[in-house]
């Protein structure tokens, strides 16, 4: 079936990854750049056993739904999946597959809405970059192709002037980290191979250039950035996880405040740089968890600056939380994608905390891990925050009752 024509197919529904479903001989057929409803010719780029993808040689009929991508890297790089949507319908999208995985796995929830990016397009604090013979960009979706780009639709305009002006770093191949903080000030973080030669001092005359680090060392500036965010001032490190949509971030520390009211002892688990834990203490007791060094040495430094009384505790999640001889009657999770491990999940069962604050960046381990507590905790609300405009991704914010 592989590089096989078909002409006048159907496109069902979208998939979870913002993709045009058919059906042909009954096999499943994953469309790229295709929306529901749409009539389209295609061509097989990839078959396997159980599916098969596709891109479109053809439009016979579009959607109304359809609109022109603002990138013309639109359906060549792999970051954004839903630019041909117009950005209603992409909200759309998101609130159907959680109410569609919800649904799926049994979960009963009453509260269920989405909040909406109001910038959504150039929205990105930071960025990560491939250059390769010179040229800047991303890879292609699902190889290393490079995709040069000169500019980025989703990352903010100080990110895209780094973008016009990356010939000054002067790197032949390597990996590039734009970060950026709300008064525009930018923090690079290079890994190359090659010999060190940027152009300092005409890079300062285009950014508001504050820190480079090459390789993991500090060759100009800070190795930190500060961020002013929610009436908080935040230091992060090169290395320190920090949310990348500074507007949608505000929202769910609003939303976070609003659930802490009654909360007296507070576990942060996955705190980064102590974010929700410090917006927590002005409620309650908060201890963090962290596995970053630098990331647990700035949550201890931020806590100092915005006179709160979080303490941080270095390690993994895994293997501290049972040596932690502390009670506390909420629990904030906010784990990486892969969600939260056995150890943990056993740690929250021997507790059990009166509620549970589960923020989360992947659905499909959000609703794994709500299964594995669901005997215990009941589903409250479940937002959905726009955090990740245009592409498939979104972040959810749940709350869990002891039952
Ligand atoms: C999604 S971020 C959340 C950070 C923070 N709550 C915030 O809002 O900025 C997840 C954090 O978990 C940390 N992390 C990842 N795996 C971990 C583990 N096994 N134990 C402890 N922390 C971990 C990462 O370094 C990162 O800071």
């Amino acid at each position: 079936m592989g590089g096989i024509m078909y002409q006048n197919i159907l496109i069902e529904s979208l998939d979870y990854f913002g993709r045009g479903i058919a059906h042909i001989d009954n096999k499943i057929v994953f469309v790229y750049n295709a929306l529901p409803n749409e009539l389209v010719n295609i061509k097989i780029i990839n078959n396997k056993k159980r599916f098969s993808e596709a891109i479109v040689t053809k439009y016979l009929k579009t959607s109304p739904k359809r609109i022109d991508s603002i990138c013309p890297y639109f359906n060549k790089c792999g970051g954004c999946q839903l630019l041909n949507l117009n950005y209603e319908d992409t909200l759309n999208f998101k609130l159907n597959k959680v109410k569609e995985l919800l649904t799926k796995n049994k979960i009963n929830v009453n509260n269920l809405e989405i909040i909406n990016n109001e910038n959504n397009y150039y929205y990105r604090n930071k960025l990560s970059l491939k250059i390769i013979n010179e040229e800047i960009g991303f890879y292609e979706n699902k190889t290393h192709n490079l995709i040069s780009i000169s500019k980025c639709f989703i990352a903010n305009n100080n990110i895209n002037t780094v973008i016009d002006n990356y010939k000054l770093l002067n790197i032949k191949n390597g990996d590039l980290i734009i970060r950026c903080n709300s008064n525009n000030e930018i923090l690079l973080i290079i890994n190359s191979q090659d010999k060190l030669n940027i152009d300092i001092n005409n890079l300062k005359e285009k950014i508001k250039l504050i820190g480079i680090v090459y390789n993991n060392e500090t060759i100009y500036g800070n190795n930190f950035y500060y961020e002013r965010i929610y009436h908080k001032l935040f230091k992060i490190s090169y290395d320190a996880f920090f949310q990348v949509n500074s507007y949608i971030t505000t929202k769910i520390f609003q939303e976070l405040e609003n659930n802490l009211k009654d909360s007296k002892n507070v576990l942060d688990l996955y705190c980064g740089v102590g974010t929700l834990s410090i917006i927590a203490s002005n409620y309650a007791n908060v201890i963090g968890v962290e596995i970053i060094p630098n990331a647990v040495l700035d949550a201890t430094y931020n806590a100092k600056l915005n006179n709160s009384s979080a303490k941080f505790v270095l390690g993994d999640v895994a293997k501290t939380v049972s040596k932690l001889e502390i009670d506390f009657d909420t629990l904030i999770l906010d784990p990486p994608r892969s969600g939260i491990d056995k150890n943990t999940i056993n740690f929250i069962l021997s507790k059990l905390p009166s509620k549970i604050i589960y923020i989360s960046c992947d659905v499909a381990t959000l609703i794994r891990d709500i299964k594995l507590l669901e005997f215990k905790y009941e589903l409250i609300s479940y937002k959905i925050f726009d955090m990740f405009s245009y592409t498939y991704h979104l972040e959810s914010f749940v709350v869990l009752n002891l039952r």
